[in-house]
């Protein structure tokens, strides 16, 4: 099984491995610890037995991008009460789904088919490259085989399904 930190400085490009997936949702919780824990909550119902064939520094930065997504969407409500994050993930055969629930401002109807796109933001110049999630597509759908979502309406948060087949190294 492969650590994250051990791993990153010799990771190449499309190189894959066995990831416990509760180690990285555990480590990629570390990397955004900044942005996330003024704003909300983080709910981790990940059961302990998951593995995921995958690049590991990929997945994560997906994690990342859409962990942090939803913080700054919880953060841009001015709300006095913290938001809530869940990451939950099931191993149903032949698939791993691991979603990423908010309670923040959710995304306009108009926005829902745009935010895969490179370069689409609604964040401030200087703060979003609206990258994250074309980036995020890429790596899961043309690097991993899989797919993802998003399910949000607006008003009500946001939930993004993630996808992988299983994958024996
Ligand atoms: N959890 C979320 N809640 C509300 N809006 C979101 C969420 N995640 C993504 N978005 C929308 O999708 C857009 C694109 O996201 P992304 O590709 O990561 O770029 P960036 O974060 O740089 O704007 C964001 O600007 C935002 O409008
Ligand atoms: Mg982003």
């Amino acid at each position: 099984m492969q650590s994250l930190r051990v791993f990153t400085r010799s990771v190449k490009d499309d190189e894959k491995s066995s990831y416990d997936l509760l180690d990285l949702v555990h480590q990629v919780f570390l990397i955004s610890k900044n942005e996330v824990k003024y704003v909300a909550n983080l709910e981790i119902d990940v059961p302990e037995d998951i593995i995921l064939y995958c690049n590991g520094v990929q997945i994560a930065q997906v994690f990342v991008n859409i962990l942090v997504n939803a913080a700054q969407a919880i953060k841009s409500q001015k709300r006095y009460n913290m938001g809530t994050i869940r990451i939950v993930a099931r191993q149903t055969d032949p698939n791993i789904i691991i979603r990423f629930e908010d309670d923040g401002p959710g995304i306009p109807k108009e926005n829902l088919s745009k935010i895969f796109e490179p370069f689409f933001t609604t964040k401030e110049i200087g703060k979003g490259t609206g990258l994250g999630l074309s980036i995020s597509y890429d790596i899961i759908v043309n690097k991993h085989n899989g797919s993802i979502n998003v399910r949000s309406e607006y008003g009500h948060g946001c939930v993004f399904t993630i996808v992988l087949p299983i994958v024996s190294a």
